[in-house]
């Protein structure tokens, strides 16, 4: 079983004698984090481009591949090029991470939109093809609703993106009971045939869907950090959760903060990753040695979207549908009348 360091046993942990010790015993997990890929390590950050990581790994070796990649829209990581050419660098990555996979693996493309001059091209149109040619199967196209972002004034504002869920072949992993999330029903029982006054829902819960609503790290989610695009750790847990086993290896071509290297370690798999920019290379790895530590701090999975109306918050009602205010709005005095 796993042993996680509480903040206050922080030394045992940080790779001095005692943590060696640990490890060696089987006590304590390791906190070391690999910058080249090793096929025992528990987590690679790779400093460089993901194209050259992934030629320096085997074939076969992951069982997922989930990424979120640059959307050519000037983010400062990337040069805004034509889209023929965002897409032939696509594909030779995509191409490799379908060599790296192993045939019962998962590969999961979470994308937006590319916008040219306010026009819309959606990323997961224009990269299905190039996964369909690569003999890669569509399970999903998994709906991540979110409720923060641009207020856009010449279109509707966009508060969605897709996780593309492809597998290798038709044998592939996928974990049902480790993601299911609360019936709605819980109470409800048949009421007719041999199972009548039975509950008629699984107890453990029903599948989550394909539309998932989980809240972006913006502003002030505790997930948050310099970062302008991250994924929120608990989207990235339900694919590491459903469709690997504990020991798989994971792999993130375009790492950014690690969050998908703190998803698999935080559920005993190994993460190997890329990024190109040194700052994001130091956060992964701060983040990552957390994460290990047991201290990293994260939204969990099981928390409802927060809804300020519950938690009765007074700016959730307009002031001037108030009572009092309107009163005070509309009366003779306000409207200036003798
Ligand atoms: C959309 S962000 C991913 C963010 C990540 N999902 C997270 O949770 O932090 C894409 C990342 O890919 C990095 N990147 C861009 N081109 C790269 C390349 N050729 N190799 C490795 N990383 C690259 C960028 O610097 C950026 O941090």
């Amino acid at each position: 079983m796993r042993l996680r360091c509480a903040p206050n046993e922080r030394r045992a942990c940080t790779g001095d004698d005692t943590s060696e010790l640990g490890y060696l015993t089987g006590m304590i997990e390791p906190t070391s984090i690999e910058s080249v890929y090793a096929p025992e390590a528990r987590a690679v950050v790779y400093p460089g481009d993901c194209l050259d990581l992934l030629s320096s790994i085997p074939a076969g070796s992951a069982r997922l591949v989930v990424t979120s990649p640059p959307y050519n829209i000037g983010k400062e990581y990337e040069t805004r090029r034509g889209l023929d050419e965002y897409i032939a660098d696509q594909t030779a990555v995509i191409r490799e991470c379908v060599r790296v996979l192993s045939a019962s693996g998962s590969l999961c493309w979470q994308v937006g939109n590319h916008v040219v001059n306010g026009t819309v091209v959606p990323l997961d149109i224009v990269l299905y093809p190039v996964f369909a040619d690569a003999g890669m199967l569509l399970r999903n196209r998994i709906i991540w609703h979110f409720e923060h972002g641009l207020h856009c004034t010449r279109r509707l504002s966009g508060r969605y993106e897709t996780v593309m869920w492809f597998t290798k072949t038709d044998q592939y992993v996928f974990n049902l009971d480790p993601i299911r999330v609360p019936q709605k029903y819980p109470g409800k029982k048949q009421y007719k045939g041999p199972r009548a006054g039975e509950y008629s829902c699984n107890p453990l819960g029903k599948n989550p869907g394909d539309v998932w609503v989980i809240p972006n790290v913006k502003c002030n989610h505790v997930e948050k950090t310099e970062h302008p695009c991250q994924f929120p750790v608990e989207l990235i847990e339900r694919l590491v959760l459903a469709l690997t086993e504990p020991g798989d290896l994971v792999i993130d071509p375009y790492m950014g903060t690690g969050t998908t290297a703190i998803a698999a370690i935080r559920h005993g798999r190994r993460a190997v990753g890329a990024e190109i920019v040194p700052k994001y290379v130091e956060l992964a790895r701060d983040r990552i040695t957390k994460e290990m530590l047991g201290v990293l701090r994260t939204r969990p999975m099981d928390r409802p979207v927060y809804d300020p109306r519950d938690a009765g918050r007074s700016l959730t009602t307009a002031p001037w549908l108030r009572t009092d205010a309107m009163r005070t709005l509309f009366s003779d005095d306000s409207l200036g009348n003798p």
